[in-house]
């Protein structure tokens, strides 16, 4: 599997934090997706072979916790953030605008390959509630019409990006 660098370096560092190898299962999954974008079957074979487990044992854990994606993703991740104060000022119009912007479904693929829109939990910014996260980047008090401004800087960049 093609892993950067950076991302076995930190695997060889976690692993032995862990009397026993297999408990490592997660943060690797973890390290993983985030260099990959998403855990594919193959991803699953390599850290069952590094643990010295069964693939089984793997999928289990991908398929119990709901942050693990088994699809990749679009280029650019919209995480919007659902809980309490975001979803009181807004933060279900921001999405589905977002989705809109994209012609998207929620966690899925737009259809030109830039976006995945999704809800997530607290993003620890309520008190400037609607918030979004874009890949790295906090973005505080998006509405419907900053998310319209968000989506054409992210059109504009892909633009620039495919020139
Ligand atoms: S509720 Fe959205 S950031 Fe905390």
């Amino acid at each position: 599997m093609n892993l950067q660098a950076e991302t076995l370096r930190k695997i060889d560092e976690v692993i032995p934090h862990y009397p026993v190898k297999r408990s490592a299962a997660l943060p690797l999954l973890h390290l993983v997706q985030e260099d990959q974008g998403f855990i594919s079957n193959e991803a699953i074979e390599w850290i069952a072979d590094r643990l010295e487990i069964q693939p089984i044992n793997v999928y289990e854990l991908v398929t119990f916790y709901p942050m693990f994606r088994q699809k990749p993703i679009g280029r650019r991740h919209i995480k919007v953030c659902r809980t309490l104060s975001c979803a009181i000022m807004g933060g279900y119009r921001t999405c589905a605008e977002f989705q809109k912007q994209f012609g998207t479904g929620l966690g899925e693929v737009s259809p030109d390959g830039e976006v995945t829109v999704e809800f997530v939990e607290c993003l620890a910014s309520c008190g400037t509630a609607p918030v979004v996260m874009i890949d790295d980047h906090l973005h505080e008090k998006v509405d419907a019409a900053r998310a319209r401004e968000l989506s054409d800087k992210i059109k504009g960049e892909a633009k620039t990006a495919n020139r």
